[in-house]
């Protein structure tokens, strides 16, 4: 290109960017009660950075002459996120106009993701350093990060920039400093392949959701009183007579892609095996491990809400342990980066135990009492075995606020509260205690995503989704009585999605964009806490995480533009609209 024409193509170019608009994606439409909130930039990332500064103008991306590449060479985390972030770069199904005809200054012609620490083959891990910043600076960005799981959550929020304007360009803007990194290191969710069971293309459309709003624990709640999907090789037995049927299991193929395709995108997978209570699949297998609940003097009898006829583990047996070793390996052993196993011991039930003459007699000859005594015993093998095959505990907080003495290092997830059972202290009691006592902790109990509710958050004059509003809403040191030192004891938070009412049909939806709501809590600034002006910038998300395929659910009336699942044009294609031609 000529100078001159260079010139008159810019003369002309102030006019056009001078008045460029961009195009609104969300059409918002409430006719009596109109949404208080700031509209949402076009681009807004989600979750909000600690540190975001973009000019107005904007430089634009020609997808043909535009390249993300970084100064580590062969190194698969990133070699593989460049190439998946390609098609969410380029929104599908549109038709993007070329910026030929731009000054090239205002062309963005690459990306350098510039990473510290050389090391490659590695696993995501708590201490690590998350943060990144990224600068935009007219034709060149930088994404800059400690680490690749930084440059990770680098990429991630640059894709969130870019978007489509009115006249079909792909732009970003042309000036941008970010810094961030996240308020909470441990961002957990949890799904549950037991109750129901979840096949692998949705979990791993779970853990692409997680990694689009920067989850980075996948807890994988594999057993329960439902099914054993878990193929063990050891324990074939495990999954014949544990699982739904054949087909409703995870080979060790499939639960290393899921291990994988988690730690490509920043996130690590927390297997639970859920014991000594709930276990009835795993009493399938092995009957004999399951202790006799009585009613008087008659075994395998259900007391109705005190316990079933057969549900928790005999913590007298020695087969039992002799199993538990040999399994809790193969766990370590098949989830072989990931420090720590989830043991449960949640929702135990004495009432089972107690009645049952041989352990009435095991107490009697080691000077026990009651059930806190029995959970102590089998809390100290369990711990005791984990920690013989090189393995840190988690648990549900249950055996801790029963009175067992767990030993510090082992995580403990409060998920009591009130609002799940009516004689239960809130949870800002059980975290604050835990905490101030020693532990490490993650919280669960605001976070319920399996309980629903619909309708409307209202206060005098504005009206919200009460679901955004009361998981957006959330203080994690509400009512908290800890020191500083307490405080930092609070790792994180895990959302959880019980699957009594889920499988694979409604987990997506179900979950998404709700889960987002969470995820800004637990990443971004205490300060970033309005809910009117978040709402708007979810929608937005949401309708990005439409995009890349997700089917997250809406949070506002409207639609998401050109984008949306369900207009035609996106329906040619799609296998859940094909009636349509
Ligand atoms: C944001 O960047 C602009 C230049 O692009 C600068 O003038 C302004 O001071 C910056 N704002 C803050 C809060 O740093
Ligand atoms: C965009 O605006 C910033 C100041 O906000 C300025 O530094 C930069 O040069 C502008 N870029 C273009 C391409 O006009
Ligand atoms: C980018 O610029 C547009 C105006 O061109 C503005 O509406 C938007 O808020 C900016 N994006 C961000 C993330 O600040
Ligand atoms: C981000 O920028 C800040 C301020 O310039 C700097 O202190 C920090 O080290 C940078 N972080 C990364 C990950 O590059
Ligand atoms: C337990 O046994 C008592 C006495 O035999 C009987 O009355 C009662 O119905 C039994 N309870 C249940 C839940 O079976
Ligand atoms: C139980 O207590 C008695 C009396 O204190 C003691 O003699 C005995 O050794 C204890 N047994 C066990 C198994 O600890
Ligand atoms: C259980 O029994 C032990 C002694 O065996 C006692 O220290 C403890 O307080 C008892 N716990 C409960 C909840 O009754
Ligand atoms: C905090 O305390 C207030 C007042 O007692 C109570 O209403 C609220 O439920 C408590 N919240 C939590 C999370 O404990
Ligand atoms: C009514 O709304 C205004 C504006 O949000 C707020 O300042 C005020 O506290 C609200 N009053 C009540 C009673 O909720």
């Amino acid at each position: 290109m000529s100078h001159t024409l260079h010139f008159f193509i810019s003369i002309v170019l102030c006019f056009v960017i001078g008045i460029h608009r961009v195009q609104s994606e969300i059409t918002y439409i409430e006719a009596r009660y109109p949404l208080r909130g700031t509209p949402s930039a076009p681009n807004a990332p989600w979750p909000q950075p600690q540190y975001l500064n973009a000019s107005l103008n904007l430089t634009y991306i020609d997808p043909d002459f535009f390249i993300v590449y970084s100064n580590l060479r062969n190194c698969d985390v990133i070699d593989k996120a460049i190439e998946r972030y390609q098609p969410l770069f380029y929104p599908p199904k549109l038709t993007i106009r070329s910026p030929d005809t731009f000054d090239d200054s205002r062309v963005l012609i690459s990306v350098l993701i510039e990473i510290r620490s050389k090391k490659c083959d590695v696993y995501p891990d708590l201490h690590d350093d998350q943060s990144y910043n990224i600068t935009i600076e007219n034709a060149y960005g930088k994404i800059t990060a400690e680490n690749v799981w930084g440059a990770l959550n680098g990429l991630e929020t640059f894709s969130q920039l870019l978007f489509i304007t009115d006249d079909d360009y792909l732009a970003i803007n042309a000036s941008v400093t970010i810094r961030d990194w996240p308020r909470f290191p441990y961002r957990g969710l949890l799904l549950d392949s037991s109750r129901h069971f979840l096949p692998v293309p949705i979990l791993k459309q779970q853990i692409d959701a997680m990694s689009y709003n920067k989850y980075n624990v996948f807890h994988w709640h594999l057993s329960d009183d439902q099914s054993w999907p878990f193929v063990s090789k050891k324990f074939p037995q495990l999954t014949e007579k544990g699982a739904f049927s054949p087909d409703h299991v995870y080979t060790p193929e499939e639960v290393q892609d899921i291990i994988e395709h988690a730690r490509l995108r920043g996130i690590r997978t927390i297997p639970e095996f859920d014991s000594p209570g709930h276990v009835a699949a795993l009493g399938r297998a092995f009957p004999e491990f399951l202790t006799d609940c009585y009613n008087g003097s008659t075994p395998n009898q259900a007391i109705y809400s005190k316990h079933a006829a057969r549900e928790i583990i005999d913590v007298t047996k020695d087969e039992v342990y002799k199993f538990m070793k040999e399994f809790l390996q193969e766990v370590k052993d098949t989830f072989k980066y990931e420090p720590y196993i989830h043991l449960g011991m949640d929702e135990v039930t004495p009432a089972c135990w107690l009645s049952n003459p041989n352990i009435q007699k095991f107490l009697k000859d080691n000077n026990m009492t009651n059930g806190t005594d029995l959970m102590t015993h089998y809390s100290n093998k369990i711990l005791g075995i984990a920690k013989s095959i090189g393995a840190k505990s988690m648990v549900w907080q249950d055996p801790w606020d029963d009175g067992v003495k767990l030993p510090l290092g082992t995580v403990i997830g409060i998920w009591k509260d009130t609002s799940l059972l009516p004689d239960s202290p809130p949870w800002s009691y059980f975290l604050s205690k835990a905490t101030s006592e020693g532990y490490d902790t993650v919280l669960s109990a605001p976070f319920y995503l399996n309980m629903i509710k619909y309708g409307k958050y209202e206060t005098n004059d504005s009206v919200m989704n009460l679901e955004f509003f009361r998981w957006y809403n959330i203080d994690l040191f509400a009512n908290f009585t800890g020191d500083d030192a307490a405080r930092k004891r609070l790792i994180g938070a895990e959302t959880t999605l019980w699957g009594e009412f889920v499988d694979g049909t409604n987990s997506l939806s179900r979950l998404w964009v709700r889960a987002s709501g969470v995820a800004e809590r637990l990443w971004s600034s205490i300060d970033v806490n309005n809910p009117e002006d978040a709402q708007f910038r979810l929608d937005v998300h949401r309708c990005r995480m439409l995009r890349r395929g997700i089917p997250a659910a809406p949070i506002l009336n409207g639609y998401c533009g050109p984008y949306e699942a369900g207009m035609k044009q996106s329906m040619v294609n799609d296998p859940i609209f094909s009636y349509i031609d």
